[in-house]
């Protein structure tokens, strides 16, 4: 992404975050219920240890990190952080619910981790690299911060192609001229898709042990409406031009969707194939 385009990029990606956190606070369950499985698979490769320090990136409302302090215990720590402060709030409140003890919650930018280097034993980040202005200063960051021997555990989409739950509404929102087509270099949910730039961001960051790994998951909705109404409360600028559709043009999207998804169809709605593309790092 060109730097004079950085910053535009950063104040719009904040100001999304702060309007979708409202609904992607109502809709926790139910990402979480879909997310299991890389929720699962980042913690089992993040191993922590009783008493570790663990920090999540990007937190949104926090459940994988709150996973993490159930391992590291009362002489360990989390510290749940998200550039936005609605999502922080989110991520509190679901903390209180939780009744997590051990976490302390900051509002954080992840390319400028406000914290001392080699002071964290592990860093979690799901759903969060992909859509930064600069990756690259993310994981720097995150490696700078991480002691020797800490691992980072990340997961991001996975290539557009095995991923229609999001490919498919992007596809006929850049079709139908609602959103721009997506730029080749510069954050989006399919930016950090491929196994081969995920590994050489990492390896350029400083990390030479990485490994990486597709982990399935499935949406289950019982029809196209409801589809859009998850898209519309979770999928950051897909899902505000959703918001903005008229009558005509969400009617138009929606038959776009109904025709692509016809294969996904079974007794109870729909069951859309999403896959994560999932990184264990040190
Ligand atoms: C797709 S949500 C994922 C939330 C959560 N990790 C999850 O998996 O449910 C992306 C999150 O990244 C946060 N985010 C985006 N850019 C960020 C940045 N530069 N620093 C910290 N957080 C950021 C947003 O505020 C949002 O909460």
């Amino acid at each position: 992404m060109a730097t004079d385009t950085l910053d535009p990029f950063r104040g719009a990606s904040y100001e999304i975050a702060e309007t979708i956190a409202p609904t992607w606070e109502r809709r926790r369950a139910d990402i979480e219920d879909v997310a299991t499985p890389v929720r699962e698979w980042m913690l089992r490769e993040l191993a922590p240890r009783e008493a570790d320090t663990v920090l999540e990136l990007a937190a949104g409302t926090g459940d994988t990190g709150f996973a993490a302090a159930a391992i590291v215990g009362d002489r360990g720590r989390l510290i749940s952080t998200d550039f936005s402060p609605a999502m922080l709030d989110a991520a509190r409140r679901r903390g209180d619910e939780l009744g997590v003890a051990n976490v302390t919650y900051g509002v954080m930018d992840a390319e400028r981790i406000e914290l001392d280097t080699d002071s964290v034993d592990g860093v979690l980040c799901r759903f969060g690299y992909m859509l930064m202005a600069d990756p690259a200063a993310a994981l720097a960051e995150t490696r700078r911060v991480l002691r020797r021997g800490g691992r980072l555990t990340l997961a991001v989409w996975g290539a557009p192609e095995r991923n229609p739950f999001f490919a498919v509404i992007a596809m006929s929102l850049v079709q139908r001229g609602h959103v721009p087509p997506p730029d080749p270099s510069g954050p989006g949910i399919f930016s950090m898709a491929s196994a081969e730039r995920t590994t050489t961001l990492l390896t350029h960051a400083g990390f030479s042990e990485v490994r990486t790994e597709d982990v399935q998951g499935r949406f289950p909705l019982p029809d196209v409406d409801e589809y859009l109404s998850v898209i519309a409360d979770t999928a950051g600028p897909l899902g505000l031009a959703v918001r903005g559709l008229s009558e005509p043009d969400r009617a138009a999207v929606k038959t776009d969707v109904e025709k692509a998804f016809a294969g996904f169809a079974g007794e109870r709605g729909y069951q859309v194939p999403a896959v994560a593309l999932c990184a264990v790092a040190s």
